[in-house]
């Protein structure tokens, strides 16, 4: 899954020089998920961050086991976002700031898969310094 969205968006980031990297921390256990759906969830996290990392910046993808749950994430060094707004990001046509990509509505509906498999997103960001998109999926 990582590793075709890697390839998926090292044209993009290429283009605005930014080092995309995957690290798998293994052993990672099999899932039962929805492929496709998972693809959609990871190109508008990775959409999203390549819009919001400046020049030069990176992105990390990100795989873990952590007990009962694969942690999967998505971490770049760009603008960040305000802590009053990030408890928001999720619902449906919420869009902070200037730089928009579609309508608002990327992120609600990752949220929405995660869920239908069982798992939960989040996120964690540093005004300033970066952000980082989590989804824990159920073994
Ligand atoms: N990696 C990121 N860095 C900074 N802000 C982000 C990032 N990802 C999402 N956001 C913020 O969350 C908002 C909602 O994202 P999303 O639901 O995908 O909508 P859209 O991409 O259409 O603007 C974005 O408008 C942006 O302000
Ligand atoms: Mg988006």
């Amino acid at each position: 899954l990582l590793e075709r969205v890697e390839r998926r968006f090292a044209e993009p980031a290429a283009h605005k020089q930014i080092e995309l990297i995957t690290e798998l921390e293994p052993p990672l256990p099999r899932i039962q998920a929805d492929i496709a759906q998972l693809d959609r969830v990871l190109d508008n996290l990775l959409n999203n961050a390549i819009r919001h990392t400046a020049n030069g910046g990176r992105i990390r993808l990100h795989a873990r086991r952590h007990a009962e749950r694969v942690i999967i994430s998505v971490e770049d060094n760009g603008e960040g976002i305000a802590y009053g707004q990030q408890g928001r990001i999720f619902e449906p046509f919420v869009q902070v700031g200037r730089k928009k990509g579609g309508a608002g509505l990327g992120l609600a509906l990752c949220k929405e898969i995660v869920q239908l498999h069982g798992g939960r997103m989040g996120v964690f960001s540093r005004p300033g310094q970066g952000t980082q998109f989590y989804m824990a999926l159920p073994v």
